[in-house]
């Protein structure tokens, strides 16, 4: 049987639904910084190439943003779920930490050309088709200042258990219980350089776990 445009876009909903859904069941924001040994580099760089507005993209429950904000950076966090959103505002307004979080799909980003000097992202791209990686990758492309920053981290993800099935493009929809509908693809480095394309690379760094670490500046 072959797959439709229609179905695939069903399976985005899918995904978006997942989300929303998994982030409905928590109670409490991640407040705990996860191990990646990055995010004072992160800072640290930032703070070199002079970086005054930072776009975190698929916030989560905000811990990127929050960190990265206690450093003076003006920071907006967006994600597509709106109870990961209010996890983050309430983290945010408890803690003092001044973020605009929005709420928002990332394949619509609501900011005008040249809004941002740096974006950000821990574990999202892995969370979108390839032919979607490239109109986002246009969108950030298009939304950053002259000159400005780009830092990822790209996950190796798809190798563990699970059951699922896969689309043309090697993007896995999950099917079993506990992430049905989530989609996941790993991108391989080649992709990673092509999707960037429009930027010249400035470091590309594998850690331990198989992630790619990547600072990029806007060509
Ligand atoms: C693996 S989590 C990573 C969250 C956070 N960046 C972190 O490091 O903990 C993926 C996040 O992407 C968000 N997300 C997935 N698809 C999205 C989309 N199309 N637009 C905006 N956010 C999206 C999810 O809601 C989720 O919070």
């Amino acid at each position: 049987m072959s797959i439709t445009q229609q179905d695939i876009d069903k399976m985005y909903e899918g995904n978006l639904k997942f989300w929303d859904e998994a982030w409905k069941r928590v109670t409490k924001p991640h407040k705990e910084l996860p191990k990646l040994p990055y995010i004072h580099e992160l800072t640290r760089k930032l703070k070199k190439y002079q970086v005054k507005k930072v776009l975190d993209l698929g916030c989560g429950s905000g811990w990127l943003s929050i960190f990265i904000s206690k450093y003076g950076f003006n920071v907006t966090g967006i994600d597509l779920s709106s109870p990961a959103i209010e996890l983050a505002k309430t983290w945010a307004q408890e803690d003092n930490a001044n973020v605009n979080f929005i709420a928002g799909d990332l394949l619509n980003l609501p900011f005008e050309k040249g809004s941002f000097d740096a974006i950000v992202c821990n574990s999202i791209l892995e969370h979108f088709r390839l032919d979607q990686a490239k109109i986002l990758f246009d969108k950030l492309h298009n939304i950053l200042a002259d000159k400005g920053f780009f830092f990822g981290c790209f996950d190796a993800v798809g190798t563990g258990k699970g059951d699922y099935f896969e689309l043309p493009d090697s993007t896995h929809i999950y099917t079993d219980l506990m992430r049905q509908g989530m989609m996941l693809r790993n991108y391989s480095d080649q992709e990673l350089r092509e999707l960037l394309s429009g930027f010249d690379i400035l470091s590309f760094d594998k850690n331990n776990y198989g992630s790619r670490l990547v600072w990029a500046r806007k060509k």
